[in-house]
């Protein structure tokens, strides 16, 4: 256990709380999403079988699936070197989920009080219920399977960019269009590539609520972002574009692998023979592909939620262009997710 001062951090997040004396819903969607959300509560002490065995070294990630793991490095691995790296690489990817959540806890509890309309307090006081049941059963399955790793340092960044901007909308988008969109992505993939039953069984019980967290986005946020002043939405969209461009960086090269080391170690391999091994294997052609069947994250489900609420106007857009993301703005995927909370394989 961390002394207290290394487990607790201060951000500070300077939103105006708003009263609504009226009492009146306004958007029947939203009303419809919040009653959706208390039909739909679940505990995860009665909803999961925690006493399914964890197995540190079976599957929770499945090497065919993930395609980080087809690095010759690892292949060169025997049999009990690979289960355990593949043990603690889970951990380490199953934390960076618990630490979105958490921010995603925090946010959904700020934004009770920061949004005017009283049917989206109603509504988003429930995601708060349901980030905090996300970070509960993150924390209890990765407890059970390893240990907790900190944020990547890029993560961390995001969590505290959100934390700290002026606007509402922008912690909106920061955290329900990109980081959970992210997230969902990973979920869905992971859940794809895992022989775990209890994780398997976990991500499909939040995938179900983050389908409605998704749904909120669409039909509140795009409302909201149209009704703000043009130099605010500005702002707004300038928050977006750096948030994407740091949330592209955090998937890619190093930044992507901060925090990794920690990993190898505890797997009882050389990070410099990583390295080593990770520049020859690139300069021999490898790429990190996409794996077929996967969810294209940030084309199918983060770039078409900023496009959809209104955020790439003609004066951002050569700035997403100079940052080479392009503006991926078909929504079917979205909008699968959002009636289902499934997506097919693509
Ligand atoms: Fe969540
Ligand atoms: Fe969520």
């Amino acid at each position: 256990m961390l002394p207290c001062a290394m487990t607790i951090e201060k951000m500070h997040s300077p939103v105006d709380a708003l009263w609504d004396w009226s009492y009146e819903i306004e958007q029947k969607r939203v009303e419809e999403l919040y009653s959706k959300a208390k039909r739909d509560q679940w505990d995860a002490d009665v909803a999961l079988d925690w006493s399914i065995p964890i197995d540190p070294g079976g599957k929770i990630l499945d090497a065919e699936r993930m395609a980080f793991l087809k690095l010759q490095f690892f292949r060169k691995l025997d049999a009990r070197q690979l289960e355990t790296f593949n043990a603690h690489y889970s951990a380490w990817i199953l934390s960076q989920l618990l630490h979105g959540e958490q921010g995603a806890l925090m946010v959904a509890g700020e934004l009770v009080a920061a949004v005017p309309d009283y049917e989206a307090k109603l509504y988003v006081a429930s995601q708060a219920m349901d980030e905090a049941r996300h970070v509960e059963v993150f924390g209890r399955y990765i407890r059970a399977l390893d240990k907790i790793y900190p944020a990547q340092p890029t993560l961390k960044e995001i969590l505290r960019d959100i934390l700290e901007t002026e606007y509402w909308q922008a912690k909106m988008v920061g955290m329900q269009v990109i980081l959970e969109g992210l997230a969902l992505g990973t979920f869905l993939n992971v859940r794809a590539a895992t022989a775990c039953p209890l994780l398997r069984a976990l991500l499909g019980y939040v995938s179900r609520d983050e389908a409605r967290h998704v749904a909120f986005g669409s039909i509140y946020l795009t409302s909201e972002i149209a009704r703000m002043h043009a130099d605010d939405r500005a702002a707004v969209e300038d928050f977006s574009c750096e948030t994407m461009k740091k949330t592209v960086a955090m998937r890619r090269g190093t930044e992507a692998m901060a925090g990794f080391e920690e990993v190898l170690i505890d797997s009882g391999l050389d990070p410099a023979d990583f390295v080593s091994a990770l520049h020859a294997e690139v300069a021999a052609g490898f790429k990190l592909s996409a794996t077929p069947g996967n969810v294209h994250t940030v084309r199918s489900l983060v770039m078409p939620g900023i496009v959809r609420a209104g955020l790439v106007s003609d004066r951002v857009r050569p700035k997403y262009e100079a940052a080479g993301i392009k503006l991926f703005a078909d929504t079917s995927i979205l909008e699968e997710f959002e009636d289902s909370g499934e997506v097919r394989a693509s």
